[in-house]
């Protein structure tokens, strides 16, 4: 997903939230190598990682940033209850200063070269403490050396639930001044990111949803920003894209497990097609890469 958004236009793509602590046990073993590692192809990727103990982090993005990713983002959002439990994510929202703490130890721990950037919720509730604890994270990590903040405009107790405050992500880059904010939340179509970065003045955009099932999105976007037509890609554009996923996606996996790992993806491509509800159906049908093949030449051909 991130080398097909990279070579559709993303300036710079992460990895999803790894545990530290997985980090580490496997960069003991032989298996690492094939597990984690950044994107290639000269594509601007960094990882992001998430933990609760600053030990750990340390020596997860240390290995990271040897392995080749070029920036290192810490997680303080995930708003997943088992992560929650484990004192991981959006729990250190709560926890302005250890939250603070752990990105300074990460900070100290990677070469200059190697930016630390960090994730963030609007606050674990709407209470004025989870106001407070936010601003005190953002102005905490921006003075330990952060080099930019993505801010999703949920809390974490919203999860996905209602949409994302714009508002709020306008207050944070006023408040912030020079430093680099990232906005992030309901960025589903390269009109809205061009809309959000009208109407709240952030530096950019984490497109995430909007992402799947449509890679184009980062192409669509830099041409709007550009004065241009939205380009739609056709249907032969697809296909090419999503044999391109796959092939890239079962160099990862194995042949094993790239069916239904690519079948989650087919569902969301289908959207794109002129007859999307009889595709969508084909693709829900999908186990191995013979079915895969057959929608693609039944559906795209
Ligand atoms: C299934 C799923 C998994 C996600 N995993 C991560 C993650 O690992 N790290 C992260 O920072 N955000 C993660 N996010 C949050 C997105 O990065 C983004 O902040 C959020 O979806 C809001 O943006 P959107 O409304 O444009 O999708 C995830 C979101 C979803 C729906």
């Amino acid at each position: 997903m991130r080398v097909i958004a990279s070579r559709l236009g993303a300036l710079f793509t992460y990895s999803e939230a790894m545990l530290a602590r997985f980090v580490v046990q496997i960069a003991r073993g032989r298996r690492a190598g094939r597990l984690v590692r950044p994107t290639g192809e000269g594509a601007l990727g960094g990882a992001q990682l998430m933990g609760g103990d600053d030990e750990e982090l340390a020596a997860a993005a240390r290995w990271l940033a040897d392995a080749g990713f070029r920036a290192i983002d810490v997680n303080l959002a995930c708003p997943v209850k088992k992560v929650l439990r484990r004192h991981r994510g959006g729990y250190l929202m709560g926890r302005p200063d250890l939250a603070v703490e752990i990105v300074a130890r990460l900070r100290d721990a990677l070469p200059p070269a190697v930016p630390v950037t960090v994730k963030m919720r609007r606050g674990l509730d709407d209470s004025t403490e989870s106001r407070d604890a936010f601003f005190t994270i953002l102005d905490g990590v921006f003075r330990t050396g952060a080099a930019a903040v993505t801010v999703h405009g949920r809390t974490v107790r919203q999860r996905y639930e209602g949409s994302s405050s714009w508002r709020f992500l306008r207050e944070v880059k006023q408040h912030v001044g020079g430093a680099v904010v990232l906005g992030s939340g309901d960025l589903f179509t390269a009109a809205d990111c061009l809309e959000m970065l009208r109407r709240t003045g952030v530096d950019g955009v984490a497109v995430a949803r909007g992402a799947i099932g449509n890679p184009w999105i980062f192409r669509q976007i830099r041409a709007l920003a550009a004065g241009k037509p939205c380009p739609q890609p056709d249907v032969d554009e697809q296909r090419e894209v999503m044999v391109e996923h796959y092939r890239l996606a079962e160099a990862t996996y194995g042949a094993k497990r790239t069916g239904p790992i690519m079948r989650k993806f087919g569902i969301q491509y289908a959207r794109l097609h002129p007859q999307a509800e009889d595709v969508r159906e084909a693709f829900i049908r999908v186990r191995c890469q013979d079915d895969w093949r057959r929608v693609l030449e039944q559906w795209y051909g």
